[in-house]
């Protein structure tokens, strides 16, 4: 697979923000909770040479790519790369370690999505996968195979905020008495003709929002930002930031909410975007991809008000 050609969502922004908080000579301890193609780590590891960076991927094919870019790229020593699942972030760390800056560019990358035998797409005919590690926990098609109508249907209007949530359920279950349901295209056949006729040819594929729930229920998308944003604050340094990339409602949801609910509790953090930043038209003009996304920062203003280093909110 190549990962050559990736765009890094509003790199240009996420620099910037470092640039105005952070000299670029000092010592900067920085995680990356998403590494993905490394687009971000290592535009940020070349810019402060001094860094230390901690960066996640649950997907062992972006470790394994990144593995190699990081020595093509000179960076291995100063780069960790944790294999991992970022909801066990504070636990991956080194003990005492406070970070200057944190980013989650969240979601799954184009990599993912262009992979056929990854399942992600209903571009390619493929078994049903959808996992970011593949070797955890259980694919789409077991969930599709084993869940009732009416669970379908909430995960489906939930994360999907699909309007035939219903109709789409059913035809799964009608479907299943004759075989279990394997394939990407199966999915989607099924999808299409659940929809009314007449909408079936619209701008937004009929497949499109039930493809996006159900990996989103496939890898608990929602309840790990839920999870993290707790973790992260905590270990931040005084005056570090923590930015977020969304390209949902939902995950952005998560964000803002999280955020306000951190600072109300008397969490020393500021929020620094009230309103999200957003990508340029020239960006969205050259990575249609970006069109959705949402930048949010927070920082870590004051000491934390007790004596215990890395506080938690119960
Ligand atoms: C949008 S891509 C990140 C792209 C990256 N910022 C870049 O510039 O190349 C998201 C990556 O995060 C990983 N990921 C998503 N959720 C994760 C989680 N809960 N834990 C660890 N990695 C995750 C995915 O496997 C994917 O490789």
């Amino acid at each position: 697979m190549d990962y050559g050609k990736h765009y890094s969502v509003m790199k240009s922004d996420v620099i910037q923000l470092l640039r105005d908080n952070f000299p670029i000579d000092g010592n900067f301890n920085f995680s990356d909770l998403t590494f993905g193609a490394g687009g971000h780590t290592c535009e940020i590891a070349h810019l402060y040479n001094n860094a230390h960076v901690y960066s996640f991927d649950q997907d062992p094919e972006a470790i394994e790519n990144g593995k190699s870019r990081l020595v093509k790229e000179g960076l291995e020593k100063r780069v960790h790369l944790i294999h991992s699942n970022f909801t066990f972030f504070e636990e991956s760390l080194p003990s005492g370690l406070l970070l200057d800056a944190v980013l989650l560019d969240a979601g799954v990358s184009s990599h993912q999505f262009d992979k056929a035998e990854r399942g992600f797409s209903f571009r390619f005919d493929a078994p049903l996968d959808m996992r970011m590690n593949p070797s955890v926990g259980a694919s789409a098609a077991d969930l599709l195979n084993g869940m009732t109508a009416s669970e379908l249907e909430g995960i489906f209007r939930e994360y999907g905020e699909e309007k035939f949530s219903k109709q789409i359920s059913q035809a799964i279950v009608d479907f299943r008495k004759t075989k279990r349901i394997e394939t990407t295209k199966e999915l989607e056949n099924i999808c299409f003709h659940a929809y009314p006729k007449k909408l079936r040819h619209g701008k937004i594929h009929p497949a499109t929002k039930t493809f996006q729930a159900l990996r989103i229920k496939v890898n608990d998308e929602i309840k790990v930002l839920e999870d993290v944003i707790g973790q992260v604050i905590p270990r931040l340094a005084l005056n570090g930031i923590f930015m977020v990339i969304s390209f949902h409602s939902l995950e952005d949801r998560v964000f803002k909410r999280g955020f306000k609910d951190w600072k109300e509790e008397a969490y020393p953090i500021e929020i620094l975007t009230k309103k999200p930043l957003l990508p340029t038209e020239k960006e969205i003009f050259e990575n249609s991809r970006s069109r959705s996304a949402k930048l949010r920062v927070i920082r870590r203003v004051k000491d934390w008000p007790s004596k215990n280093k890395y506080p938690r909110k119960e």
